[in-house]
């Protein structure tokens, strides 16, 4: 969900007015994904490097997501929709978050018709290492250490590889978001500034993923 800071400077806004006009994006994008019947949603909300932002904005954010939550799961849980969170719980992330984070999972645990992963305080490297950590722990000896043992230690080890990754704002880079899981994903890129963006652009973002040809290392068929 990037762009939000440009969007809101070449406005003459603060940044903060500009994560605040995301909202309306993000939910929207929800019910887009709903129509489509797309199962799995995950959006980066907040990433292990978000820290390095200035103290007012990481509060602002803080503060945002939790109101966000407090908004929304309801008409969430309404929807069939459920939320998980993806990310270390360490003590930089407000208590008052983590319980309305634990909340919103304990309200929408029966749902099936989407899983919404939100990544909090999430690194695609630090997922890593702690899916190598729980193994080391667990006296795994490294022989049985393969992939399929790291991807059972990841946060969520059944949400499945993403098929797209979307990346707004003209930015052409992975930016540490799903390291593992985007091995063989398709990635689209857009110069939408994510406040702009909208369920529309998820479904022209699904078109050109639909004409693109996956083979995963293999050769094409037939
Ligand atoms: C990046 O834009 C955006 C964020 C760091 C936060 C986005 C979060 C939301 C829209 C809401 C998430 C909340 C929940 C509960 C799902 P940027 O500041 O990097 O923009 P820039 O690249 O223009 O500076």
């Amino acid at each position: 969900m990037d762009g939000n800071g440009r969007w809101a400077q070449r406005r003459g806004l603060k940044r903060t007015e500009g994560h605040a006009a995301g909202e309306e994006a993000l939910f929207d994008t929800v019910e887009g994904a709903l129509d489509l019947g797309i199962r799995w949603l995950t959006v980066d909300a907040f990433s292990t490097e978000n820290w390095k932002r200035p103290t007012d904005e990481v509060r602002y954010l803080m503060g945002f997501n939790e109101r966000i939550l407090v908004k929304r799961r309801d008409e969430m849980n309404e929807r069939g929709v459920r939320m998980r969170f993806a990310g270390r719980r360490d003590w930089r992330v407000p208590r008052r978050l983590l319980r309305h984070q634990d909340q919103s999972v304990e309200l929408t645990q029966a749902n099936r018709r989407m899983t919404f992963t939100i990544a909090f305080n999430y690194g695609g490297r630090a997922e890593i290492v702690d899916a190598v950590r729980a193994l080391v722990s667990e006296g795994v000896p490294a022989d049985k250490i393969d992939e399929r043992a790291i991807r059972r230690h990841l946060y969520h080890p059944d949400m499945p590889d993403p098929d797209l990754m979307i990346r707004t704002s003209g930015e052409y880079r992975i930016s540490n978001f799903l390291l593992w899981e985007i091995a063989y994903s398709e990635l689209v890129f857009t110069e939408v500034l994510w406040p702009d963006f909208r369920r529309e652009h998820l479904f022209d973002a699904v078109r050109e993923f639909q004409a693109r040809e996956r083979r995963f290392g293999g050769i094409e068929d037939g």
